[in-house]
């Protein structure tokens, strides 16, 4: 029994050192199918809970094309989510789980989704950092080597560099206003730099699924590598839009070829993660409150379902 596990396994890895899509059907070890459902389920719960610090934002948008950017770039989000529950289902969990896991708090999201959106700057600042950084690592997604997910990712980069520029765009133009417009971009910049470098994960050294999914190929670089592509690509934009990052230990490191940065509040990291976040009671509370609104929805649904399929079968009894 134990060699055929492990030729198994040898089989497994050669197909993914050799770049061959692993597909809901194929054979894979428990921990590689554990690791995809809890990395893309908590991925889906984080574009549904992405959702509302900017839905809070849909009717305060300053004009009519501001509101339509916002509300499509929300609905993209939803179908992010849904996208990657199906994704997720094709490992064998099915969907009320995954919704009872974030609703009960045992499930994660993204610890960014946790802070409260103050002023209009903070949409922009959304845009361009935090949809900066789902870029940046959802991008090699779309080379992961479960195949469900990797496909998903495809759709949903596309749309998330429109998300980007959109963000971008409303930041340009406020750093380009009034002296108080520009001082609102700087305090937004201020408020999401940190939380969004958290967003590539615990450092390298501190991540316990890295290993295995670089090993895996889930990953195709480390939260470090790719933290640092952020920080390299962000410096640069922000001389476009005239704003200070809020981290004066930045400085290009010609022998690295990247720019140094300050140290991390860890700290605040996992008291987030951990529930203790500006927004997350709120943010939880919001998603029980439509899960128990939506209830009348999935009850008539399934009701004509059922109704359907009653009548199909009587209609075959006659036929
Ligand atoms: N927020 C909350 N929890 C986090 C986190 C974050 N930013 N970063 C890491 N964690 C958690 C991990 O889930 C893990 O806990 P678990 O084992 O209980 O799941 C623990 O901290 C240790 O972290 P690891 O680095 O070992 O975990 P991973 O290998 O899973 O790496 C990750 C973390 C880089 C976020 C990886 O899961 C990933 O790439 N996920 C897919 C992308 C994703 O989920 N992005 C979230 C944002 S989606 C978004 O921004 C949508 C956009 O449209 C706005």
């Amino acid at each position: 029994m134990e060699n055929n596990y492990s030729s198994l396994e040898e089989k497994f890895q050669a197909k993914i050192d050799a770049e061959i899509k692993i597909e809901p059907k194929d054979w894979m070890p428990d921990k590689y199918r554990k690791t995809l459902i809890r990395q893309i389920s908590q991925h889906a719960h984080s574009e549904i809970v992405g959702m509302l610090p900017e839905g809070n934002w849909v009717s305060r948008a300053p004009s009519l094309r501001r509101k339509v950017a916002l509300l499509a770039k929300v609905q993209d989000e939803a179908g992010h989510g849904l996208y990657l529950y199906s994704a997720a289902e094709t490992l064998g969990i099915d969907r009320d789980t995954m919704y009872e896991q974030l609703h009960s708090g045992k499930a994660k999201y993204s610890s960014i989704f946790n802070y409260p959106t103050t002023s209009w700057a903070d949409i922009g600042a959304i845009g361009w950092l935090v949809d900066g950084a789902a870029i940046m690592n959802q991008v090699p997604l779309c080379r992961c080597s479960y195949g469900p997910y990797a496909r998903a990712m495809v759709r949903v980069c596309k749309e998330e560099s429109f998300h980007q520029r959109q963000g971008f765009e409303i930041l340009l133009n406020l750093s380009k206003g009034t002296p108080e417009q520009q001082r609102m971009l700087q305090d937004a910049v201020n408020r999401w730099w940190w939380p969004s470098m958290m967003m590539f994960g615990p450092p390298d050294a501190d991540s316990p699924n890295t290993a295995l999914s670089m090993k895996w190929r889930i990953k195709r670089f480390t939260n470090d590598e790719l933290r640092q592509k952020f920080v390299d690509v962000c410096y640069e934009q922000a001389k476009t839009l005239n704003v200070t990052l809020p981290d004066p230990d930045i400085k290009w490191n010609e022998d690295r070829g990247h720019y140094d940065y300050g140290e991390i509040d860890w700290t605040e990291f996992w008291q987030v993660v951990k529930g203790n976040g500006p927004c997350n009671k709120q943010r939880l509370d919001t998603r029980r409150k439509a899960w128990e609104d939506g209830a009348w929805v999935r009850e008539a649904a399934l009701a004509y379902a059922e109704k359907k399929q009653t009548r199909k079968i009587q209609q075959s009894k006659v036929a």
